[in-house]
């Protein structure tokens, strides 16, 4: 185990086998962690990209099983902001220091390409970078985004077991979802992917497969998280995913790819209470926290136990840099944009 991790460390190349000898085991594994963390030091730093989160529509027209945001739902009080809460709220953010916002929701055409634009453009005149994770668009709503000044997007791939991946997102296709991610990285975006951990009939082969499409594809931008099973949905009963496998995935794909950010996610905090801080200690250098204000917070709710949700954007603020200041390191003053570097020097 400990030669697999040390070639990780300085190769930064695993085979497939290789990776799920180490999933293989549900214990915690400080050596892999430590490795990790060694190496997101070396190629990114001590610095922590914090980025404002806006959940700024819980409406979606897509049925993912796993997700409370599903059309289905019907426990779940619908919102969406206005254009001016959003824009509002991007501002408010930008006084906290914030120097990205991500604008976040489910699959809510209301937000028609021209609305988008303009949000875009108005945050984009704040001076901050601008991340969406809006879901599953064609490439002309792709380019006009871009073409209004966005300069980043979330789409996790989920699984990269297709049968899965159709079984758990009725009427989506595997192959559109990776038409989004090609179109998006060729438009010039800084890509962001990802996977959960812990979905009913996922295997550690497919989550090997998933770290290796990961560095297949290049993306810049890595988020894992456990499944965390909602009572509101389909997939009640699940057993989801554990803090400590999300951990590994999350340490092997700091191995595999030094230079990208890592966000260290809200889902790992529910499930542990030191959950993101133990992530920035293991390959993590990134943190989202929530910017969106009022009720809204609890009404994103696509799993039970959502950290902050009775939290002010200020508090959060201050919480989270106390907590990355108590293990020694710093918040970002800069954008956080992917530096490329050269592997294996
Ligand atoms: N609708 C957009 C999309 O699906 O890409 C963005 C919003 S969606 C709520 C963001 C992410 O939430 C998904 O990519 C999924 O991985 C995660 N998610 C949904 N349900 C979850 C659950 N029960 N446990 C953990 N994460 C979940
Ligand atoms: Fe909608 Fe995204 Fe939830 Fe799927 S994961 S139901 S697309 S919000
Ligand atoms: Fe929200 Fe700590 S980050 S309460």
């Amino acid at each position: 185990m400990l030669n697999i991790i040390a070639k990780a460390e300085h190769t930064h190349d695993l085979t497939k086998d290789e990776i799920v000898k180490l999933l293989a085991t549900d214990e915690y594994n400080q050596e892999l962690f430590a490795a990790a963390d060694r190496v997101r030091k070396r190629f990114v730093g001590d610095e922590v990209h914090l980025r404002g989160l806006i959940e700024f529509s819980n409406i979606c027209k897509q049925n993912c099983l796993y997700c409370g945001l599903r059309r289905d739902n019907q426990n779940l009080k619908r919102y969406r902001l206005t254009v001016e809460q959003i824009i509002d709220f991007a501002r408010k953010a930008k006084s906290y220091g914030y120097k990205t916002i991500v604008l976040q929701s489910g699959e809510d055409s209301s937000f028609d390409v021209p609305t988008m634009q303009h949000i875009i453009r108005e945050i984009k005149a704040m001076d901050m970078a601008l991340t969406l994770s809006i879901g599953e668009k064609t490439r002309e709503e792709y380019a006009a985004y871009k073409e209004a000044g966005a300069d980043r997007y979330l789409l996790r791939i989920e699984t990269t077991d297709k049968a899965l991946y159709e079984a758990l997102d009725p009427g989506m296709s595997f192959e559109n979802r990776m038409r989004c991610l090609r179109d998006l990285k060729e438009l010039g975006y800084e890509v962001g992917t990802g996977c959960l951990v812990g979905l009913p009939g996922q295997t550690l082969e497919s989550l090997a497969d998933d770290i290796l499409f990961f560095k297949a594809i290049d993306a810049d931008m890595i988020g894992i998280g456990p499944f965390i099973p909602n009572p509101d949905t389909p997939l009640a009963g699940a057993k989801g995913g554990t803090f400590t496998l999300s951990l590994k995935v999350m340490a092997l794909t700091r191995l595999l790819m030094p230079d990208i950010n890592i966000p260290a996610t809200t889902a790992m905090e529910t499930l542990d209470p030191h959950g993101r801080i133990i992530a920035l200690q293991s390959g993590a250098n990134v943190v989202m926290p929530n910017v969106t204000e009022g009720e809204y917070r609890q009404l994103y709710a696509l799993y039970p136990g959502k950290i902050c949700i009775n939290d002010t954007p200020a508090h959060c603020r201050a919480c989270i840099t106390g907590k990355i200041n108590g293990i020694g390191r710093k918040v970002s003053a800069g954008y956080g944009y992917r530096q490329k570097k050269k592997i294996g020097q």
